[in-house]
């Protein structure tokens, strides 16, 4: 059992740098059993979104858990069919029912609309936290453009860019811009759904460190400032592995080398009916 997990930070507002992805889950009860047994385990941040159907898992999950309400973190994400105001709020609504929370620490666009405005969207989501549905609101899947629109459209700050980010891909520009913006960054698909997971570089410094070729790729991530991840496992020790990765640091050196794969260029998201054009 983990006891504390690291936060990092925009303006005194905390989110813990772990948390446990929901994309792709297996049956219900499973499902359930995975997510009440990361939270016994020491997880205090899921992610979920209304697009990936895991909301109710989620909610059964909490309710059946002895967490207190104040000690968990939950984002939850609105999908770009409802980006309207109208569809967005009621979206908003719909995920919180599934879940069974009167608020959720943090709200995203899913992914940017190509047919509604931007700031239509960005309005929806300022009222969402405005009404006290979200405590703090981002986006997802935006690049730099669609980062710069979005920040002139807010009238709250915008909290987190959820983007894809892993060893086998170079975001510097994305980076750059959140950094500009003082948004932070959660990885998504942060292991590359599993396709780093035998590369020769992270398995030997995996054993230097006597680790898991995916604790080490976590821990590259997140030894990068203003940084999160929320890895998905489907088995009680791949979630315990995941987040035990706080009682050593990677080198200098070993960070470099793992830097070198981002020349892979890897994108492992990029829904032709939904992509922008990437940085
Ligand atoms: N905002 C967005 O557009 C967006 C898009 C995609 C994903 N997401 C979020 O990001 C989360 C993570 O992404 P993802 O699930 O696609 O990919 P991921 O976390 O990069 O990879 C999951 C894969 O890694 C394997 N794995 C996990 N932990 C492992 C370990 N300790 N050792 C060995 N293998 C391990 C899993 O295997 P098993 O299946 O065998 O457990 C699974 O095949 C999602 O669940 C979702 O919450 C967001």
């Amino acid at each position: 059992m983990i006891n504390q997990i690291p936060h990092i930070t925009r303006k005194d507002v905390n989110m813990p740098c772990v948390g446990l992805g929901t994309m792709l889950y297996p049956e219900p009860e499973k499902a359930i059993d995975l997510i009440r047994h990361a939270l016994d385990y020491g997880y205090t941040h899921i992610d979920t979104a209304r697009k990936y159907g895991s909301e109710n898992w989620v909610g059964e999950a909490i309710k059946s858990s002895n967490i207190q309400r104040d000690k968990l973190w939950v984002t939850t994400k609105v999908t770009e069919d409802n980006a309207k105001p109208d569809d967005f709020r009621k979206s908003v609504e719909t995920s919180l029912s599934a879940l069974n929370l009167d608020y959720v620490d943090l709200l995203l666009i899913h992914w940017p609309s190509r047919s509604v405005p931007i700031i239509d969207t960005v309005c929806a989501l300022n009222d969402a936290k405005e009404e006290g549905l979200a405590l703090n609101i981002g986006i997802s899947n935006f690049t730099v453009p669609l980062i710069e629109e979005a920040v002139r459209c807010s009238r709250s700050e915008l909290f987190c860019n959820q983007i894809e980010y892993h060893a086998y891909i170079n975001q510097d520009k994305v980076l750059d811009a959140c950094d500009k913006y003082g948004i932070l960054v959660t990885c998504h698909v942060p292991l590359a759904r599993g396709k780093i997971l035998n590369n020769p570089i992270i398995n030997s410094i995996a054993q230097k460190y006597m680790k898991s070729p995916a604790q080490i790729a976590l821990k590259w991530l997140l030894q990068q400032s203003r940084i999160s991840v929320v890895p998905r496992a489907l088995s009680y020790k791949e979630i315990e592995e995941n987040i035990s990765i706080f009682d050593f640091d990677l080198s200098e050196d070993d960070m470099s080398q793992i830097s070198t794969l981002r020349s892979n260029n890897l994108r492992i998201v990029d829904p032709e009916v939904r992509r922008p054009v990437w940085d």
